[in-house]
């Protein structure tokens, strides 16, 4: 990672993704699955503030932000980064495009969003959730066990359990297997042990 300038604040990192039996999270640029109180689980986490007028910033890969349903979005309580090297130019609805994950660190992390940011929400895909959990300031990876098997054409990177550890009546996030249009789904959460 680069050096960061005197006076950046650190800011938590923390992933939020829901994997399938053999770490599926896509298929064809799409959720594999239809679960809307998990989708609903999703939203509500990365829109929480601790005060009025806090921001989290989400962090999205290209593809990701792409393959975002019709309707989600605005969200509340949110700044939208698009992480990629070819778009020249910030998307609808985005608020900033980074070149590389240092940059989106900067960002958050230096005037003059340092203040108003509370937690960067790393939304995937793939590559943007391996950089997110190997950065010093990744401290919770919300991982939501799909319990079920779907094809999928991208996965979420393995992860060591002896540094992030399975957390148990983690607050706010319910513990027991839930079940939508037939599908079991149990919400975790892994917390980096130092
Ligand atoms: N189940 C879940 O929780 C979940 C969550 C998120 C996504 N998904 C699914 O995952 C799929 C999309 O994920 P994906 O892994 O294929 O793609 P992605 O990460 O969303 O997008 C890949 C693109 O993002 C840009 N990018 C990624 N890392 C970057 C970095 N460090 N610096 C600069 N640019 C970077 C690059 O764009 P350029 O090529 O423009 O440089 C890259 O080609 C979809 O099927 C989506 O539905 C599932």
């Amino acid at each position: 990672m680069s050096s960061l300038a005197d006076g950046a604040q650190l800011k938590p990192i923390r992933l939020i993704a829901a994997a399938c039996n053999n770490l599926g999270i896509g298929k064809d640029g799409r959720l594999p699955w239809n679960i809307p109180s998990e989708f609903q689980f999703f939203l509500d986490t990365v829109t929480a503030v601790s005060q009025p007028g806090k921001k989290n910033l989400l962090i999205w890969g290209r593809c990701t932000w792409f393959s975002c349903p019709e309707g989600v979005l605005p969200l509340p309580n949110t700044l939208h980064v698009i992480l990629s090297k070819k778009l020249r130019s910030v998307p609808k609805l985005a608020h900033y495009l980074c070149e590389d994950f240092d940059g989106m660190i900067r960002l958050a992390s230096l005037p003059p969003l340092n203040d108003l940011i509370e937690i960067v929400w790393v939304i995937g895909g793939t590559n943007v959730y391996r950089e997110a959990m190997e950065h010093p300031w990744c401290d919770l990876i919300y991982l939501t066990d799909i319990m079920a098997d779907f094809d999928c054409d991208v996965f979420f990177p393995n992860f060591d359990k002896n540094v992030y550890r399975k957390q148990s009546g983690f607050p706010g996030v319910p513990d027991e297997i839930q079940e939508e249009n037939g599908i079991k789904f149990q919400f975790q959460v892994f917390k980096k042990e130092c």
